[in-house]
């Protein structure tokens, strides 16, 4: 494969990944956690919300690295790493950003202890620890969506 295909390849596997990544984010955001706030008891919504929310951890992982990776190919293979010094690129900043968040958030935070101290936060104030998850999704799905509009239009020239 030569090497612009590949840079193809990637470009494509990143929007692929952005789709079922932020796609889930937009579901769990818009849709899940409202129902459950809707039929479920304030004290079961956060373990409800964990179970649900557990299979697409999982795929969030992996769409993450495939965001990841594709997007560090792309950045090379365009040698474009000045890119961020300059703030006419704030999307490819803002992209960055969001993919550290999820990272940070995924692979370390909620493995070590985001999962414990919900419980122990629900166990106090239920019924604020779920309107907290609720606000940090609307404000990372929000995040993410300005993202994408910024990263497709500056990726075709628009600023
Ligand atoms: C480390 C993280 C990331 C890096 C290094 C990265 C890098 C890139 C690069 C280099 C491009 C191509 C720019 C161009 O053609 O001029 C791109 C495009 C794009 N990225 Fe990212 N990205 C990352 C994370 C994300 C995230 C988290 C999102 C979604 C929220 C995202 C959404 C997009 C979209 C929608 C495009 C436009 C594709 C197109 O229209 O062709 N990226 N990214």
């Amino acid at each position: 494969m030569k090497d612009y295909e590949l840079f193809v390849v990637a470009r494509s596997v990143h929007v692929l990944a952005v789709v079922i990544w932020i796609g889930g984010v937009a579901f769990i955001t818009t849709v899940l956690l409202p129902a459950i706030a809707k039929i479920v008891d304030s004290e079961q919504r956060i373990a409800l919300f964990e179970q649900l929310e557990n299979k697409f951890s999982v795929q969030a992982k992996v769409m993450t690295l495939a965001t990841g990776i594709s997007g560090y190919y792309m950045l090379d293979f365009l040698n474009a790493w000045q890119r961020y010094q300059d703030l006419q690129f704030w999307w490819l900043h803002l992209m960055t950003l969001i993919w550290f968040i999820f990272t940070v958030v995924l692979f370390v935070l909620e493995p070590l202890f985001l999962h414990h101290w919900f419980l122990q936060q629900a166990k106090k104030d239920a019924e604020k620890t779920f309107a907290k998850i609720q606000r940090m999704h609307q404000v990372l799905l929000t995040l993410s969506l300005v993202a994408v509009f910024g990263a497709v239009a500056g990726s075709h020239g628009y600023f």
